[in-house]
This record gives C-alpha cells, sequence and structure tokens, in this order.
C-alpha cells in the first residue's frame, strides 16, 4: 500500500451543525478542500468566501452519475459525508458511495460523528451504510466523539424547557467531544496520517467523560433538573431522538467505548483515537457552554 498522505479532499452534505467546522478546519490548515452541495442547499452561503483553497460545485446526491464525474473530475482522494441523520440523509449514502467507488475515491468518511451504531436501534442506518460500503470495496474511516458539547442543552431539552431533562438515572458515563475538536480532527488527521492508519479503521476520541448528572451538577442549580422516562413532546422538535439517545446514556452506550455486540463499554478504547492529534487540548462541556 503506498504510504504517500491523501492530497485531495471533497465533503458532501456541508451542514451548519458539522459539515461547515470541518470544511473551516481544513480551511485553518491551509488544506484545499471541495464542497459538493445539493442544488437547492442554501448552506453555501455561510461558507468562507474569497478563500483560494475552497470550492464550492452543485450536484443531486441522488445521481451517482453526476457525483461521479465530479469526483473524477477534481481527482478526490477522500470523501467525507456530514449528510443529515435526523431528516433521512444517510440513507442517500449509498449513491454517494457507489458514486466514490466507481470515480476511484480512496476513502470514504460516512456521517457517524456520534457512538458507534449496531445493527439494531438508534442510528442503525448508519451501521448497514458501513456494511455496504465493505461490500462494494470501499474502504471507510468511522469517527466516533460521542454527543456533541454544544449539544447537550437539546438532548436535555433545556433550550426549549429551560429545565435539564434526564431520562432513567443519569449516572453512567458517555462521552463527549466539542464541535470545534471534532472538526479539527478531521482535517488533522485525514492530513496528518498514512493511508494504513485511515483504511478501514474506526476512530473513537473523547473530549471528556462524564455522565449526565456530572453535566447538570455544572449548572450548579441555576435550572431544574427533571428525572423522566421520557422527553417532553410538546415544543420539543426531536424529542424521539433525544429520548432514544438519553436512554442509550442510560445503559452506558453513550460512550465512545461502547460495543454493540456484546453490549460492553470500555472506557479506556473511548478516547483511544486522541493519541493520533498529540498535544491538543481538548475543551470540556464547561468550556463550551461556557458554565
Ligand atoms: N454527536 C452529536 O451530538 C451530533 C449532533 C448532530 C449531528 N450529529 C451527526 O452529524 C451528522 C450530520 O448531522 P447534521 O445535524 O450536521 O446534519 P444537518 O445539518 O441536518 O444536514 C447536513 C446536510 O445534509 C444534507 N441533507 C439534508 N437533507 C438531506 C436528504 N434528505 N438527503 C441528502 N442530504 C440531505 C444537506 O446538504 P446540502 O447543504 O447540500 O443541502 C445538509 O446541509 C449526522 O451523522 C448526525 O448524526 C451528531
Amino acid at each position: 500500500m503506498s504510504e504517500a498522505l491523501f492530497k485531495s479532499f471533497a465533503i458532501v452534505g456541508a451542514g451548519p451543525h458539522i459539515g461547515i467546522p470541518i470544511v473551516k478546519a481544513f480551511l485553518a490548515i491551509g488544506a484545499p478542500i471541495l464542497v459538493i452541495a445539493r442544488p437547492t442547499s442554501t448552506n453555501t452561503s455561510a461558507l468562507p468566501g474569497n478563500d483560494p483553497n475552497l470550492k464550492v460545485v452543485r450536484a443531486d446526491y441522488t445521481s451517482a452519475f453526476e457525483v461521479s464525474a465530479i469526483l473524477r473530475e477534481n481527482k478526490v482522494d477522500v470523501l467525507i459525508s456530514t449528510v443529515t441523520f435526523v431528516f433521512g440523509g444517510v440513507v442517500v449514502q449509498h449513491v454517494l458511495a457507489d458514486a466514490a467507488k466507481e470515480a476511484g475515491v480512496k476513502l470514504f468518511v460516512p456521517s457517524e460523528f456520534g457512538v458507534p451504531p449496531g445493527a439494531v436501534g438508534l442510528a442503525h442506518e448508519k451501521h448497514a451504510f458501513a456494511v455496504y460500503a465493505k461490500s462494494i470495496g470501499l474502504p471507510t474511516l468511522r469517527i466516533y466523539n460521542g454527543l456533541f458539547n454544544d449539544f447537550v442543552p437539546w438532548l436535555t431539552a433545556l433550550t426549549e424547557t429551560g429545565k435539564f431533562h434526564i431520562v432513567g438515572k443519569g449516572d453512567k458515563p458517555g462521552s463527549f467531544t466539542a464541535i470545534s475538536d471534532v472538526a479539527g480532527y478531521v482535517a488533522h488527521v485525514l492530513t496528518t496520517q498514512p493511508p494504513s492508519h485511515l483504511l478501514d479503521v474506526e476512530l473513537r476520541i473523547e473530549g471528556q467523560r462524564a455522565t449526565l448528572s456530572e453535566i447538570s451538577a455544572l449548572y450548579k442549580g441555576s435550572v431544574t433538573v427533571v428525572h423522566c422516562d421520557a422527553l417532553p413532546t410538546e415544543g420539543v422538535p426531536a424529542a424521539d431522538v433525544c429520548t432514544s439517545y438519553q436512554q442509550r446514556f442510560d445503559i452506558g452506550a453513550a460512550s465512545c467505548g461502547w460495543n454493540p455486540d456484546t453490549q460492553t463499554d470500555d472506557a479506556e478504547l473511548a478516547s483511544k483515537g486522541n493519541s493520533l492529534w498529540e498535544g491538543h487540548h481538548w475543551l470540556t462541556v464547561r468550556e463550551v457552554l461556557g458554565l
């Protein structure tokens, strides 16, 4: 296997939560990146203007022909996907994978950025995608980071209700990583690590390990903590997804060290990928939320 570093990167599904931060992280280290946006996307207006390392093109993600022509034309080595999970985008990745394979892309980074998904349960579509990519011989790099620190108020419906909701006891540790750290990590490892460290690899990173009770204590009594069986649904748009994610917390499955097959958590494994970003300061939830 050639150990020359990957040179050419593209991203599909660059939205405001993680895709655009990844684009900015590439630009921050002077690495060129191609954004492939859907014809209808308005997210492109949030991309930095006037950076010679940024190129934006548009394509229909449901057309393998269209996407592969762009990948081929730009000689893309690595295709990163940050397509939506909540709104059903992960299913479209099968087409993107076909396009990548056809165009000779060497590595596909699928839209993971959560906890290791199993064949059943929350985010099983991500697991199914990994199985599909393997079946067509497309190497993947799957990155698990736990919950974005920035998403704590969302997960607990604090944003909508002013109260910090914990489904169950909140006494099992899970993984938290800041969006800026996830984005920086993606750009860092893809531009510094040889292919043998990245092809068909799962990297697990963790900025902080904590229980939801410990996170709620960071608010120092300034918000009411409510223990419940499910998040309130009224006025809470993604209540079902948040409840499912919190149910994972309740059994230890919100850790990046979670093994869906054995249903066990390995605390040491959860942050094993951190070592590829030597000397990096990982932000805590307190730092990100300014608590
Ligand atoms: N760990 C965490 O706390 C956390 C939190 C949020 C998200 N995530 C993960 O991060 C990944 C990206 O999620 P996100 O919240 O950033 O996504 P998002 O903002 O909802 O959407 C990202 C992009 O997906 C594309 N898209 C939207 N609908 C689509 C569809 N039906 N088919 C194909 N593409 C579609 C859009 O691309 P265009 O701009 O080209 O239209 C959009 O910009 C997911 O895997 C998600 O699970 C993790």
